[in-house]
């Protein structure tokens, strides 16, 4: 019986601070029959020193030591590791992370060109059974947790209601667009912190959770050509029902302190929900903090990893927020990890059922041939 290899390697993207394994996934994998080599300093910066990793049994090895890539049979990542590394995999090596796979020409040539296996997280159902390899989802949470704390540690108000000796503080107003998991903990964390809570999403279906965490939700406009949904996402909304949406949210930011933007469309643009119109009439001190800057944002004007002053208003460009909270992302990020793949380590063995639904939705290649060319590659032939 041939154990299989896992390597976790240093994530070299910018500011990333994570590690896809912590000591306890290191041992419950060599529980499971693995080896796993880890490199030097993977978890440093995530809390997790290389003690721990080898008191839990893994083996360390120099970074990108060439060898310990080629022998490798699991890739376990945060993000995609650079593309000269890829190419020292063997054939038929499997790369699990958070891949940005959506229209990624690169990483399809490398996985081609590597006859390489890969399982992007991004892509895996939003099913019961997937809950708990759900990274998205662990990582969301995070980000709309410490979204609310900075914006709180931005704003020039308090958060709660207080009644003090020389009077009585109003609430913060807390506007929140989109209410999926990040949304939601947000939600929370501004109710756990005093504000009072105003919700839009496109959904209908998330009024209930909304009100019962305690905000008020912002009835979608009623316009014929409503978004539709599949698979608990939103679909993208037209032009003109966000031209409706941005009118109505527009008198809410008026009279907001705080606005926290999530709100996004898998694979596409973010929608654009607040405009320069819409910042104008924000009073000066309070503060945007856009979760979807990245993808193009939900506000105007932000700018990834930076806070814009405009005429007072403070705009949080908030890309890499689940970075600034490494040990715990980096713990539940690891734990989903391992909750993907101990079904599929079997007997000593590492084998993928492409028939299984879960599966199959994330494995974007298999040996080097691409299974879901409509997320990699749309539009190819
Ligand atoms: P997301 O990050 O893709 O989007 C965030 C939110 O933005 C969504 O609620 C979406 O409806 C909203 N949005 C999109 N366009 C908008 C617009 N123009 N205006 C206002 N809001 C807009 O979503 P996320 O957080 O990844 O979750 C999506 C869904 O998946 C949720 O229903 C969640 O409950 C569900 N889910 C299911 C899981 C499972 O069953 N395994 C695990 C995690 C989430």
């Amino acid at each position: 019986m041939i154990l299989p290899r896992l390597l976790i390697p240093v994530e070299t993207a910018t500011a990333e601070t994570r590690v896809a394994a912590s000591p306890e996934t290191v041992k419950k994998f060599i529980g499971l029959g693995c080896s796993v080599a880890i490199e030097r300093g993977a978890g440093a910066s995530a809390g997790f020193v290389d003690s721990a990793y080898t008191e839990a049994g893994a083996e360390l090895v120099s970074v990108a030591d060439a060898q310990a890539w080629g022998q490798a049979d699991l890739l376990l990542c945060v993000q995609t590791p650079a593309a000269q590394n890829l190419a020292r995999l063997r054939h038929g090596a499997l790369v699990v992370g958070l891949l940005s796979p959506y229209s990624n020409q690169a990483l399809a040539s490398s996985l081609q060109s590597g006859g390489l296996s890969a399982m992007a997280l991004e892509l895996l159902p939003r099913i019961s059974r997937a809950q708990s390899a759900d990274a998205l989802s662990s990582q969301a949470n995070i980000a709309g947790y410490k979204s609310v704390l900075l914006a709180s540690a931005a704003l020039d108000r308090y958060f709660p209601m207080l009644m003090t000796a020389a009077g009585t503080v109003q609430p913060a107003k807390v506007v929140i667009l989109g209410a999926g998991v990040a949304g939601l903990q947000a939600v929370a964390t501004a109710r756990r912190l005093g504000a009072v809570v105003f919700v839009s999403d496109i959904r209908p279906a998330v009024k209930e959770q909304v009100e019962s965490l305690g905000a008020r939700f912002i009835e979608p406009p009623e316009l014929e050509d409503k978004p539709s949904e599949s698979g608990g996402y939103a679909k993208q909304a037209s032009e003109a029902f966000l031209a409706a949406q941005r009118q109505q949210l527009s008198d809410q930011l008026a009279e907001a302190d705080v606005a926290i933007c999530t709100a996004q469309v898998p694979g596409r643009q973010a929608p654009r929900l607040i405009s320069e119109d819409m910042l104008d009439r924000m009073r000066p001190g309070s503060v945007v903090v856009d979760l979807a800057v990245a993808q193009g944002g939900n506000c105007a004007d932000t700018k990834p990893s930076q806070t814009v002053d405009r005429k007072g208003v403070k705009l949080v460009g908030a890309n890499d927020l689940p970075c600034t909270v490494p040990n715990h992302a980096s713990a539940l990020y690891a734990r989903n990890l391992l909750a993907l793949l101990e079904p599929t380590l079997k007997d000593g063995q590492l084998s993928l059922d492409p028939d299984d639904e879960l599966i199959a939705g994330c494995l974007i290649a298999q040996d080097g041939s691409i299974r879901r060319g409509d997320v990699l590659t749309p539009g190819a032939n």
